[in-house]
Parts: C-alpha cells; structure tokens; sequence
C-alpha cells in the first residue's frame, strides 16, 4: 500500500508533528507495570500538570479527546441530574450529547455558531437552576473558528455549587489556559492538536472540587472509570488498563517542546499566526465566518467567495499542492473552510498556505489578490 505521508497538515488537529516526537515511538515498548514505565509515566503526568497549569490532579487516557470528554461526563453525572451544556458548535454539542447518553436532565444553552458564548445568560441559567449539577463548556470551539470566554464563565460557576468542565482539546498548549486560575474543575484535551503529539492519547485534570462530585457519583464505565485511574496512580504511579506505551514516549517529548519553548512565547507564536492568517485571508477579500470579538488563536474560519465549491477548493489544495485545509462540519458544511495553525507549525507553513490558497482560488477562476504581501508583515 502506498500512502502519501508529505502532506502539509493545517487542519485543525492532527497537526504535524516534529521529528523528535515521532523518533521516540521507533523506541523498544518496556512493560507498562515496571519502575522504568512508572518514571516515564509520572514525568509524562507533571509535564502535563505544567501545561495544564494544576496543582491538582491528572491522568492520560490511551483515547482521543472524546475519551477524557466522555470521562468526564461519566464520573460526575448520574441518571436525572441537572446539566448546564453551553453550545456554539459541533463540539459543545458533543458534550450534550455524552451527557444525554448518561440520562441527565440537560439544559442546553444554545448561542450563535461563529459568536462567543453569552457570559450573563450563563450567569441567569444559573441562577434560575440553583441545583446544576455540572457545566460544560468548550474553550476553543474548532468547528467554528471561535474562543469562548471560560475565565469569565469560571468566575461565575465558581458562586455556584456546580462544577465546570472544560474541553481545551484544541487549544492547551496554543492559547492561554491557566487551569487553577480559571476555576476549571475538569479540564479535558488532546494529543493531537497544540501538543503536536500523534493522535491517540488524551488528558484530563481533576481538582478536589469535582473529586467531590466523583466520589458521590455512581461508576457507570469501567474503561474510564476515573477512580480506577486514581487507585492505580496512588498506589503504584500506574495506569489501569495497559496504556500507549509508544504514545507516552511521544506524549512525554511532545510536552518538553512546548515546555522547552515556554508556555508564555508559544501563546505568543499563536496570536501572531492566527493574525497573518486572518490577515492574509481577509487581503483575499476572504470574509472571515467568526466575529472578531469571538475569534480562535488556533484555527481560523471563512466562507468561501461567491462561486467555489468546498469540494473543487480543498480538492485542488489536496490533490495539486499537497495541503490540507478542513471544511465545515454540520450546517457549515460547503459554506466554510478552516485552516489549522496549531502545535509546531511555523512561518513558512502560514506564507506557503496562504500563497497556495492564492493559487487554487486562481485556478478556480477567483483572483484573490496578494494576501501573503499582507500577512507576511504580521510575522516581522
Ligand atoms: C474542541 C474539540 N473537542 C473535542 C474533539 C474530539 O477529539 P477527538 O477527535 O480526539 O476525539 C475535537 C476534535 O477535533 C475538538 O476539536
């Protein structure tokens, strides 16, 4: 089977992933209940805790981001209890969704698709259910290309009994998350998106408030049943189930990276890319779909000009230049595409989309001017 591996990934996770990262997963697989797996392992979670910004506790889930989503979810909600899911797309939708699965009785707090969520009628929902339970919300909204406001919302759900889940799948390790400060409970993320680690491990971090709420809640799953993962680590810095032996290597190299590079300059690296992009794209006479109020740091979004297809215009990125670029997901589907700048890209990976995404429109019979002449000042 021949496979074409040298495509340039900006799409919004998987992301590329350096060299360095991807040589560890060529290392010899050791056994995961030896003192050698349990070093890896605990050094791998303090990364982790570092990045995530706790003091609290953590754990790496061998699963994507769903799995920590549905972890989550899992250990803190019984049959009947009130949900508050705060939605602006497909993946706060996701959490509504794992929520209705365990039988809660969800509220869902339904906002614009392409805005920010409205922090006051968090603020009101609440008041009126004094009795919530938990609150979901998704930090980076990746199939919109939005930001949701979580500090504000945390300052808010920390007056409240109900505890505050958020998913940062597409944004720790790119946007500024500060776990404790923000009074994030529950914080759930990926491997393959900021991290810049291959899909197929996901974190999540715990602090005594939401341990709280586990401890009173019935386990309704054995593979993420969170207080096994809890036992486990307190009595022999293990996992469960066997774990990713390869993917904790990787894990474990991806998060000195970030950490190496400092949390600090990488937010930095990713403002200032998201602003070439939107820069560049908006030069193209691109509209951009999220307002700017609401806008990600890590993947952008824009409808496509009057006359290109999604399909003709991701498949002459894919097919004659070897980038990749992701579409709408639901309602957007056919209407935007999203570009991914995220984990380890850098400035020829922004220059040379851009540049291409020129080409295509060209092709496509769509003059887009010179966005790369404009964005390339964002990167000075
Ligand atoms: C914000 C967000 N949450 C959750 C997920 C789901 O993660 P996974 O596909 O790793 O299960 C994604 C994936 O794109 C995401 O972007």
């Amino acid at each position: 089977m021949k496979l074409n591996t040298e495509k340039l990934l900006m799409i919004p996770g998987p992301t590329m992933v350096p060299n360095e990262v991807l040589n560890t997963m060529a290392l010899p697989i050791i056994g995961h209940r030896t003192a050698d797996y349990g070093a890896l392992l605990e050094d791998t979670v303090d990364k982790m805790k570092k990045v995530f910004q706790t003091k609290y506790d953590a754990h790496l889930i061998t699963g994507s981001g769903t799995a920590a989503m549905d972890m989550a979810i899992s250990n803190t909600v019984d049959k009947g209890d009130k949900v508050l899911n705060i939605v602006n797309g497909n993946f706060g939708d996701r959490f509504y969704k794992i929520a209705n699965t365990y039988k809660a009785n969800t509220m869902l707090l339904d906002n614009e698709w392409g805005d920010m969520a409205d922090v006051e009628k968090v603020k009101e929902t609440l008041e009126e259910n004094p009795d919530t339970k938990v609150v979901t919300i998704v930090h980076n909204e990746t199939s919109t290309g939005v930001k949701n406001p979580i500090e504000e919302i945390g300052k808010v759900v920390k007056d409240h009994d109900a505890i505050y889940i958020v998913d940062t799948v597409s944004s720790l390790g790119g946007d500024y998350v500060d776990v404790d400060k923000f009074n994030i409970d529950i914080c759930v993320t990926g491997s393959q998106k900021c991290i810049a680690a291959p899909p197929g491990m996901a974190a999540i971090s715990v602090n005594d408030k939401a341990w709280e709420v586990i401890n009173k809640t019935e386990t309704k799953s054995f593979y993420l049943d969170i207080k096994a993962y809890q036992k486990k680590w307190e009595s022999s810095k293990e996992t469960p189930y066997t774990p990713s032996v390869s993917m904790t290597y990787a894990m474990n190299k991806a998060l000195e990276i970030v950490l190496d590079e400092g949390l600090e300059t990488r937010f930095k690296r990713h403002d200032k890319f998201a602003e070439a992009t939107r820069a560049g794209l908006e030069a193209m006479g691109i509209e951009l779909f999220a307002k700017e109020r609401a806008r990600s740091v890590t993947v952008t979004s824009a409808l496509y000009p009057e006359g290109i297809s999604d399909k003709d215009f991701r498949g002459t990125l894919n097919n004659d230049y070897d980038v990749l670029v992701a579409g709408g997901q639901a309602h957007l589907k056919g209407k935007i595409f999203r570009v991914g700048h995220m984990g380890s890209v850098k400035e020829h990976h922004i220059l040379g989309t851009l540049a291409l995404i020129e080409a295509g429109l060209k092709k496509l019979g769509y003059d887009a001017g010179c966005g790369v002449d404009v964005a390339k000042d964002y990167l000075l």
